[in-house]
């Protein structure tokens, strides 16, 4: 088969942004029957930031991309095309309209991926897909998430996990030669759907057609034992499947990037792989789990503080609803 790569994808730069309001443990266990040592010792978190007043989803997503953005030589105007990773939209219809007209990228089409911690990931491998056939040139490929706005605060088992925040990359098309998004492995569950979940209900009342399909969103739902068996257990799986299609080894690699859930999950994904504690970046602490916004906000850091340095090898792995998980590997040349 005619393979229809004709463009290498290169990564030109990060950006992140998260809201001021920071709520600690201790505040979360005035709320609700917990401790800063449970939440601690369980997940690894301290503090999470929270989306207040009238700051909204495409606020925190817009600064993220001009940060992004003032990092290369490109403008909003050379935008093509615009990918939102959300689980939490401003609007149902899609989010990424207003973030195109709020950075003024009137030229690129802009539109939602909707698949919840593995969003920023699928987004990043949609993008390189446009790229890689030749349809375009440069691309914003952001996850943010507020996921605040549907947590149940009187259940401890959930409002202790999440935070807000929005990450961004923007990738641009190359020679093959200089490629740096090497490959990808994606996968889904769909069996285990209501393992994790935000479930739309219907309403008995009578509506106008009488089609009861009136309702309303719930909170945020999650079996937590089920879904951290299942990140422990695909997710080394997914990240030995893409090297090895790769021809690379655990060994190569510098940084082991997961989706911010728990540090116990990050620690076992990295035991199973025998990859050292110092190769693993973790920035649980500060923010939870901020969903989409998780691998690009903790990637951008790193980047940031120069821990990821050119020619390193990143394995990024996310997981979460859907239920959803995959891997992508990025060899970063700044
Ligand atoms: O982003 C998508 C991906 N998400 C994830 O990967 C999350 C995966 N799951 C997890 O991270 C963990 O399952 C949790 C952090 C959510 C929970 O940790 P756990 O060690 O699995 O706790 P558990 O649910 O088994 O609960 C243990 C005990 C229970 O009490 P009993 O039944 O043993 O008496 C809970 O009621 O801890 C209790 N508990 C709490 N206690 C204090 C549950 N939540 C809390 C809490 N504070 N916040």
């Amino acid at each position: 088969m005619k393979s229809s790569i004709t463009q290498g994808v290169k990564m030109l730069a990060t950006g992140s942004a998260v809201p001021d309001l920071c709520i600690n443990n201790e505040l979360i266990s005035n709320i609700v029957d917990t401790s800063d040592e449970w939440i601690f010792n369980r997940t690894g978190i301290k503090e999470r930031r929270i989306l207040s007043g009238s700051t909204s989803l495409i606020d925190i997503a817009a600064l993220a991309s001009i940060q992004a953005l003032d990092k290369t030589n490109i403008n909003a105007l050379d935008l093509d095309l615009i990918i939102l990773a959300t689980s939490t939209p401003n609007d149902l219809f899609g989010s990424a309209s207003q973030l195109q007209a709020k950075i003024g990228a009137s030229r690129a089409i802009a539109f939602d991926i909707t698949a919840a911690c593995s969003g920023f990931l699928i987004a990043m491998v949609t993008a390189a897909q446009f790229i890689q056939n030749g349809s375009y040139n440069n691309v914003l490929v952001v996850g943010a998430d507020v996921l605040s706005k549907w947590t149940d605060w009187s259940d401890r088992r959930t409002c202790i996990l999440f935070g807000d925040g929005a990450g961004a990359a923007i990738l641009q098309s190359c020679s093959l030669l200089e490629n740096n998004i090497l490959g990808f492995n994606l996968n889904t569950n769909g069996q285990k759907f209501d393992q994790l979940n935000i479930q739309y209900e219907y309403s008995k009342k009578e509506d106008l057609f009488s089609t009861g399909i009136k309702g309303n969103f719930k909170y945020i739902t999650m079996n937590g034992k089920e879904v951290y068996k299942f990140a422990v257990s695909k997710v080394p799986q997914s990240i030995q499947c893409c090297l090895s299609s790769l021809n690379l080894s655990v060994k190569q690699i510098n940084w082991l990037l997961l989706h911010q859930a728990n540090e116990r999950i990050l620690n076992a994904v990295a035991s199973r792989l025998m990859i050292p504690s110092e190769k693993v970046i973790s920035n649980l602490s500060k923010y939870g789990n901020t969903s989409a916004a998780s691998i690009p906000l903790a990637l951008n850091e790193a980047i940031e503080d120069s821990r990821i340095q050119s020619g390193d090898l990143v394995v990024m792995s996310g997981f979460g609803a859907g239920l959803t998980w995959g891997t992508l590997i990025l060899r970063w040349n700044a």
